[in-house]
């Protein structure tokens, strides 16, 4: 921080990304600074469309993995400090900060149960803008690079995707990379909230569906 009172939002913005990056590169569980830096691009892309607050929406996408359920005992806790600590230290408002927690509080994929919780405007475009992250090439990458880290065959024909019925069940089963295409990659394209997402969706989509089929082509031995 270099110590101005009164930042500009676009200040504000550059410092926040600055301190993004610091802390995530190298990060290897999907959640490195250039996921964070696409998932900005994907929001501003997206939010050029829709009615909303770019300077919420843009701190939403860099802040939208500040922590992870899966590695903090405490997530919304952590969101709520990490999120204050940095936000507060450079004089941003506490109704933008309110606003920042919410999208960050939600925009999680959590097995996709139940009613979306994100409410704003500004969250749904981040929440569109992370998933698009999770799909296409980019998430077909990601996917194995995650099943690599936690150890997971990429595919066992004999064990077949769950249909999970809570989000504990979603975050404990671990089974092969190819189910998780089935317990949540093509689930997205359907939970897409605004018209420019679902539309980035859709090629993002049909590629994926391309990859399973070469995929189980080869296993076969088709092609
Ligand atoms: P989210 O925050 O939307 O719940 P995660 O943090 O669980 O997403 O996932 C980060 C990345 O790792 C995503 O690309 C996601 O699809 C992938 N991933 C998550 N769980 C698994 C899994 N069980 N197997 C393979 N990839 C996974
Ligand atoms: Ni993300």
């Amino acid at each position: 921080m270099r110590g101005f009172f009164m930042l500009s939002t676009e200040e504000i913005i550059a410092e926040v990304a600055h301190q993004m990056k610091q802390k995530f590169s190298g990060e290897e569980t999907g959640h490195d600074w250039y996921h964070i830096e696409r998932v900005w691009k994907n929001a501003k892309l997206i939010s050029a469309n829709e009615e909303c607050d770019p300077f919420i929406v843009e701190l939403g996408a860099l802040l939208h993995d500040v922590a992870d359920h899966k590695f903090v005992e405490d997530f919304e806790k952590e969101t709520n400090e990490r999120v204050n600590q940095i936000l507060s230290a450079l004089n941003v408002s506490s109704d933008a900060i309110e606003q920042v927690l919410h999208i960050v509080h939600n925009c999680s994929f959590k097995g996709g149960i139940g009613e979306n919780k994100m409410k704003s405007i500004e969250g749904l475009i981040v929440q569109d803008a992370d998933r698009l992250d999770a799909i296409g090439a980019i998430g077909i990458a990601r996917t194995f690079a995650f099943g690599g880290k936690f150890g997971n065959m990429i595919y066992d024909p004999e064990v077949l995707p769950v249909d999970f019925q809570s989000e504990d069940q979603y975050r404990k089963t671990r089974t092969h990379t190819i189910n998780h295409f089935y317990e949540k990659l093509l689930k997205l394209k359907q939970l897409m909230n605004t018209t420019t997402g679902k539309s980035l969706a859709e090629k993002r989509h049909q590629y994926m569906e391309e990859f399973l089929k070469q995929f189980y082509g080869e296993w076969e031995g088709k092609f």
